[in-house]
């Protein structure tokens, strides 16, 4: 099958996968997550962290990765050289933030952020990765100023960059980022005015969306990274995928580590299924999720939400060779084939049920990547 595509990870949260998750969005970030990530300035630490989460986002399937690393640009750009010597295809972003009220340690001057953003940019665009490729990273409204985000958008717009943040993750947040920006109708306005909407843009969550915003995005054709895992465990909300497809905005899925504690898009795509099952019990009307459109969403909507689906998402003639050897009847996997099942059953299993163990080769334009070469 087609390579999975996860469009919203953080790669230094890969350090408390699985815990913390007791409080909601804007604590989690004040008390685990920044703190975290502040020790990234080490690339001791970043690179031991960073290699794990391109071998274990590979070994369970995630053919492109759409990474934010952190606000430091020398890890970020070992991030992209790890991800390189494995042969993954990823998106890697330097994160942007000036102003940081819950945890001051962790934030850069509006200057900082942006000259440091130019030399990370400058590090990747000249290196000799070819399927690694730089994104500007605005981490949310609440961390950036008016200021750095028109610099931000600035810049993207003259070198043509790709762009991602996150949006209308949970009331909280929004009703914080109302504060922040008295002069804007809504948080959509707040990136769109500062040029930072585009059709290389995939932006997180976008729960609390308005059929307005959506239509902005649609305008803009700005992708959502849907994140159902994060959405849950963070006590978020709920994306209605549903509407955001009707509207035609363009949608992928994110594992969203580590607010999502599952590194596997299997996981990712069970989620945003039972999402859609916990919308239709409170709203009857409501069209639920098919298997078939949770792994559309994983395959080439991960492609279409990072406008890369010239490239790669299906078997298309033409795109490069990303895709997964799947073994529906591996020892000690868990299921197996007891009756003779159709192709689209075992598809559907394997969706349900799989795992790494039925994940027997990964390639990525053509190169095997999984199993790993000795000494990587
Ligand atoms: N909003 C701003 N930063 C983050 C983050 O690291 N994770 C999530 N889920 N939302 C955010
Ligand atoms: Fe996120």
């Amino acid at each position: 099958m087609p390579g999975m595509i996860d469009t919203h990870i953080h790669a230094p949260q890969y350090m408390f996968i699985g815990t913390g998750m007791e409080r909601p969005l804007l604590e989690w970030l004040a008390c685990t997550t920044f703190p975290t990530e502040d020790i990234f300035l080490d690339v001791e630490i970043a690179r031991n962290i960073y290699n794990a989460v391109v071998r274990r986002t590979l070994r369970n399937g995630t053919t492109t990765a759409c990474y934010f690393a952190t606000i430091h640009t020398d890890a970020s750009i070992l991030l992209a050289d790890i991800a390189s010597q494995y042969g993954q295809r990823a998106f890697i972003g330097k994160v942007c933030m000036d102003r940081n009220d819950t945890y001051e340690k962790y934030s850069e001057t509006t200057e900082e952020s942006i000259r440091e953003t130019e030399r990370y940019y400058k590090s990747i665009a000249y290196s000799i990765y070819k399927r690694v490729k730089p994104v500007i990273t605005p981490r949310f409204a609440i961390s950036c100023s008016e200021k750095l985000l028109k610099e931000l958008g600035k810049f993207a717009d003259e070198q043509d960059l790709h762009i991602q943040s996150h949006i209308s993750e949970s009331p909280a947040e929004i009703k914080e980022v109302l504060k922040l920006f008295p002069d804007y109708k809504n948080y959509t306005e707040v990136y769109n005015r500062n040029k930072l909407l585009t059709n290389k843009t995939v932006m997180a969550h976008g729960c609390y969306l308005t059929n307005k915003e959506l239509h902005v995005f649609r305008e803009r054709g700005t992708a959502i990274s849907h994140c159902p895992n994060s959405n849950i465990s963070l006590c978020s909300g709920h994306l209605d995928v549903r509407n955001a497809l009707n509207h035609k905005v363009k949608v992928g899925l994110g594992t969203d580590i580590a607010g999502g504690y599952s590194i596997s898009l299997l996981d990712t795509i069970r989620k945003a299924i039972e999402t859609s099952k916990i919308l239709y019990m409170t709203e009857n009307s409501y069209h639920v999720l098919t298997y078939k459109e949770a792994f559309r969403l994983a395959t080439l909507g991960g492609s279409e939400a990072l406008s890369i689906d010239h490239i790669t998402g299906n078997f298309e003639v033409g795109k490069e060779f990303d895709a997964l050897l799947i073994n529906p009847d591996a020892k000690d996997s868990p299921f197996e084939l007891l009756s003779p099942i159709s192709t689209e059953e075992v598809l559907q299993r394997f969706l349900y049920l799989g795992d790494d163990r039925n994940i027997k080769a990964v390639y990525v334009a053509g190169r095997c990547v999984v199993p790993f070469i000795s000494n990587n």
